[in-house]
């Protein structure tokens, strides 16, 4: 068996893990799904083009639909795509989208969301909105699965095969292609405006390097989980495109530590989750940034000293040069400078460690967890 470890080792890069060395791919993940598609200072996604423009002007809603990890993304991408091309978005679980009677007319773009591309609760739905003559959008990872072959356009990651069955590299890979459909939908539409273009395009030219700083947080997050090897719950708490965030640092430490975690909307702790704070609690909180968003900025500090006061373990992830919660956090990890909308993209990489740190703090097998398949092809 020397043969195959050795093999295998290889495959994992040195990494003990493939998720770890899925991790640390994530600048390139971007940077490759962002390559080719930004012509001249805009965003020209080519299978988009095909689709024709005024096709593309007509759409009135966008329904994204995907599973798991990928609904996340999508949660992310609809704040995006909202915003630079004024459509109204709706994300929807693909399982949950048939049994609803959707209301889809002439207008409606489905866009599924899906790593694999053979989710079969995804395919379903794709069929399902097919056969009602929506038009149908796939941004997919894996070249020629079924479901971007089923779709009237491809919008291919170009994250790499990605191996753990926690998604790591394919979820900033899915967010990234999204602001990239949003980018050229708003165009094409006249809604992006030229100061917008040009600051979007900035921050996808900054991604890469930014992503990788965000990778370098990995031995500080490593010594806070070697702290909390013993932690039974963790909490996570985010605002506006840090609340999928949130869902989505929950998600990884489920999947891979087998613990007890829950994200939620930063203002909806009044509203109920804030009664599940005592000693020592761990919270996760995603802070914005206090230039770009200054008032969701001090809301969220609010909550900080909220769940401080009623003894929170507090763990702030903030931008760096944000001095404000220094009072209140327990840890404070330090990300890049970025625009709100690319905060997902840098904030879930220190969460994506802390879940592959306590499932290995805990003797588990990182890449398979119990019970979990990377692509669930049944209903
Ligand atoms: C499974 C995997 C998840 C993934 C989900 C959706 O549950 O374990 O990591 O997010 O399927 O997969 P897809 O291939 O459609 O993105």
């Amino acid at each position: 068996y020397e043969v195959a470890w050795d093999a295998e080792a290889a495959d994992k890069g040195g990494w003990s893990s493939f998720m770890a060395k899925e991790i640390t791919e994530q600048p390139d993940a971007v940077g490759n799904t962002i390559r080719g598609r930004v012509v001249d200072g805009a965003v020209e996604i080519p299978e988009l083009t095909e689709l024709g423009d005024d096709r593309l002007r007509e759409i009135d809603r966008i329904i994204i639909i995907a599973c798991g990890t990928a609904s996340y993304a999508g949660m992310i991408g609809a704040y995006a795509i909202e915003q630079w091309a004024r459509i109204p978005v709706e994300v929807q679980l693909s399982h949950e989208f048939r049994y609803r009677d959707p209301i889809l007319t002439d207008g409606t773009l489905l866009i599924s969301v899906s790593q694999s591309g053979e989710t079969m609760d995804t395919l379903m739905a794709v069929k399902y909105a097919i056969e009602r003559g929506v038009t149908t959008v796939s941004v997919c990872n894996t070249q020629s699965a079924t479901i971007p072959r089923e779709s009237d356009a491809a919008v291919y990651t170009h994250a790499g095969p990605e191996v753990a069955v926690a998604s790591t590299k394919a979820f900033v890979a899915q967010i990234t292609a999204l602001y990239l459909i949003g980018l050229h939908l708003g165009r094409v539409r006249g809604t992006l405006a030229a100061d917008a273009q040009a600051s979007a395009v900035a921050a996808l030219d900054a991604l890469p390097a930014q992503v990788a700083e965000a990778v370098d947080t990995h031995e500080q997050i490593a010594q806070l989980a070697h702290w909390m090897a013993d932690t039974r719950s963790v909490l996570f708490l985010g605002r506006h495109v840090g609340y999928p965030t949130a869902l989505e640092g929950a998600l990884k430490l489920k999947e891979i530590a087998y613990i007890h975690a829950e994200g939620f909307a930063a203002g909806e702790l009044k509203h109920g989750p804030i009664a599940l704070i005592d000693h020592g609690q761990p919270v996760f909180v995603l802070v914005p940034s206090p230039r770009t968003a200054p008032v969701m900025h001090s809301k969220v500090v609010s909550n900080i000293q909220e769940i401080r006061a009623r003894g929170a373990r507090v763990i702030a992830i903030v931008e760096k040069g944000d001095t404000s919660v220094l009072p209140y956090a327990d840890d404070v990890i330090r990300i890049p400078l970025t625009d709100t909308l690319f905060e997902p993209l840098l904030q879930v990489i220190p969460l994506q460690w802390f879940a592959l740190e306590l499932s290995t703090a805990k003797g588990l097998d990182v890449d398979q967890p119990r019970n979990l398949a990377k692509s669930v092809t049944v209903e």
